[in-house]
């Protein structure tokens, strides 16, 4: 089932997700939903909040081709960083939740600071804890997904000046 994202300023967006406590056949079915939802709206990202559902469950495929078939399809749930790189990078961003209001299909942008390199655990589909490190794309991703568990959206971590223009672009001053 293909569900469609909500958009910022939803308050469902700014909700805290609560741990996933048991991997129930509902939770699979939920990440294959969020997959979905992934590849038709062409992300590479998506996180269980951003669909209003409020589960720290997490789906990427950071390889899939160009017209969005699916190449590696991955589902973390409770991800959480267990250490992050002093070492920072600069970053564009954008958010299937963060399109203008004028024109809902126009994606807003915007340059994101974040640590470079982080390891992080989670549990998969079988219920097993696994640890990794992700490093640059990888890396940003995750945070910015685990960012929508906690409901921080980018524009949050926008530079003041980026932020300005944003809200302006975004149409309401809610950020
Ligand atoms: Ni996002």
């Amino acid at each position: 089932m293909v569900l469609a994202p909500l958009h910022h300023p939803d308050p469902r967006l700014r909700e805290k997700a609560k741990p996933v406590a048991k991997i129930t056949p509902e939770i699979k079915a939920l990440a294959q939903d969020m997959l979905h939802s992934m590849y038709h709206y062409k992300g590479i990202g998506l996180a269980a909040t951003q669909l209003g559902i409020p589960h720290r469950v997490v789906v990427m495929d950071l390889d899939v081709t160009q017209d969005m078939k699916p190449v590696s399809p991955k589902v973390y749930i409770n991800p959480e960083i267990v250490s992050a790189s002093i070492e920072t990078s600069k970053m564009e961003e954008g958010c299937l939740s963060v399109a203008s209001c004028k024109d809902s299909f126009k994606y807003i942008t915007g340059i994101v600071t974040r640590p470079l390199h982080i390891r992080m655990r989670y549990l998969d589909l079988d219920g097993n804890v696994q640890e990794e490190e992700d490093r640059d794309m990888l890396a940003r991703c995750m945070q910015h997904e685990i960012d929508h568990l906690d409901g921080i959206l980018f524009i949050d971590r926008l530079e003041p000046e980026d932020r300005k223009r944003l809200i302006a672009e975004l149409g309401f001053d809610t950020v």
